[in-house]
């Protein structure tokens, strides 16, 4: 395709360190989507040219890479960050130079920034939905467990607040591992956790590390049946990398699952599995990297401009018919509407979806309406 010219947009996801398997598929993801751009003629014949940094699963080379892509590469968006740690290293960076954020991942919400489009979900499309399955099927005494950084602090306390003020349940304990923790660090978590038996466990564990937890818990020979994992990051990545067989049984609340029977999702996925199959397992975070890319690239055709200013009013505006279903930006908040789901790992390795809601849900970073009964569509 001969182009007329290029659009380059930075892409920071981590290659290597602890979040290298969740943060590949988001980079993945991310190239799958620029490529079906580029296929297609590129945003108004301009050819989109990604400018990729590892950042190595560590915040302060996330914002130097933010820089750095900002002032030697000139480009005016990034894609990019995973965990909440990184997100807040790029976030002031982003401002101060007036550039663009797009965030692929779920977070612990209560943020807002002129600079920042967030695709993942919010608490009230997903911790809101995974407690009132939880507590309903198998009671209201949770304990937690999560990598020691701030999105598991925030996303337990939520947890914490959602059972006890909606089911008249509890916090029965609250346990952190570090982010590189390997199976002997879980190893008298998972005791504790047999010691006080919760009606469900909650897992913030993020990472390589999640593994270690799960493959802890049914060396313990801890059975998901009564007592299952409940989780936001536990996706098909890491259900990959710890096997069905510790993985089957236990639940993650997200938007999307590779499970879902659409003809758009079964395309997407048959496409990928063309392009890019062997490198990568694709999940939640890979799909809001792929579908960000693509609200991204109508926004700049109808703007002509990737320039923030230009380019936001369209943003806006911008709806996509993404793997999980209809997906638009909400002007008042700059987080995604999105489709909340909840499956349950099986023998396959995938997630049967056990629930999910009929229309894709508003997003309420800040939990204004603060009930349970809120967001669930029934
Ligand atoms: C996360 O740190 N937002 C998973």
């Amino acid at each position: 395709m001969a182009y007329t010219e290029t659009v380059k947009v930075g892409v920071l996801f981590s290659e290597t360190g602890v979040t290298s398997a969740i943060e590949s598929s988001q980079l993945y993801g991310t190239l799958f989507a620029i490529s079906e751009i580029n296929d297609a003629g590129g945003i108004g014949g301009r050819e989109l040219v990604p400018v990729r940094y590892d950042p190595a699963s560590d915040p302060a080379k996330y914002r130097a890479f933010a820089e750095r892509l900002i002032l030697t590469d000139d480009v005016q968006i990034i894609f990019g960050c995973y965990m909440s740690s990184a997100r807040k290293a790029v976030v002031p960076i982003v401002e101060r130079w007036n550039r663009l954020l797009f965030y692929p991942t779920l977070y612990e919400g209560f943020e807002y920034s002129e600079n920042v489009i967030y695709t993942g979900a919010a608490p009230n499309q997903n911790s809101v939905q995974l407690a009132d399955f939880m507590t309903s099927n198998f009671g209201a005494r949770v304990y937690q467990v999560g990598s020691n950084y701030i999105y598991p602090y925030e996303s337990n306390r939520i947890m914490s607040d959602l059972v006890s003020q909606y089911r008249g349940g509890a916090k029965v304990g609250e346990r952190y591992v570090r982010l590189d923790a390997t199976e002997c660090d879980f190893t008298e978590i998972v005791e504790d956790i047999r010691a006080t038996s919760p009606d469900f466990i909650f897992s913030t564990v993020v990472g390589n590390a999640t593994q270690h937890f799960y493959r802890a818990y049914a060396r313990a020979g801890l059975d998901p049946a009564s007592m299952p994992i409940a989780s936001l990051t536990t996706s098909e990545s890491a259900v990959k990398q710890m096997g069905t067989d510790i993985a089957e049984g236990h639940f993650t609340a997200a938007p999307y699952f590779c499970s879902i029977a659409s003809a758009t999702n079964r395309a997407c996925l048959e496409k990928f599995g063309r392009m890019f199959g062997c490198e990568t397992v694709p999940n939640a975070s890979w799909e809001a990297a792929y579908f960000q890319v693509h609200l991204f690239a109508r926004a700049m055709c109808a703007a002509g401009s990737a320039d923030i200013e230009t380019l936001m009013p369209e943003l806006l505006r911008s709806k996509f018919d993404a793997p999980q279903g209809p997906v638009s930006i909400d002007p008042s908040t700059h987080h995604t509407h999105l489709n909340p789901r909840i499956g349950r790992v099986n023998r396959e390795g995938q997630f049967d979806i056990v629930w999910e809601s009929p229309a894709p849900i508003r997003p309420d970073p800040y939990l204004v309406a603060h009930a349970l009964g809120d967001w669930m569509v029934r």
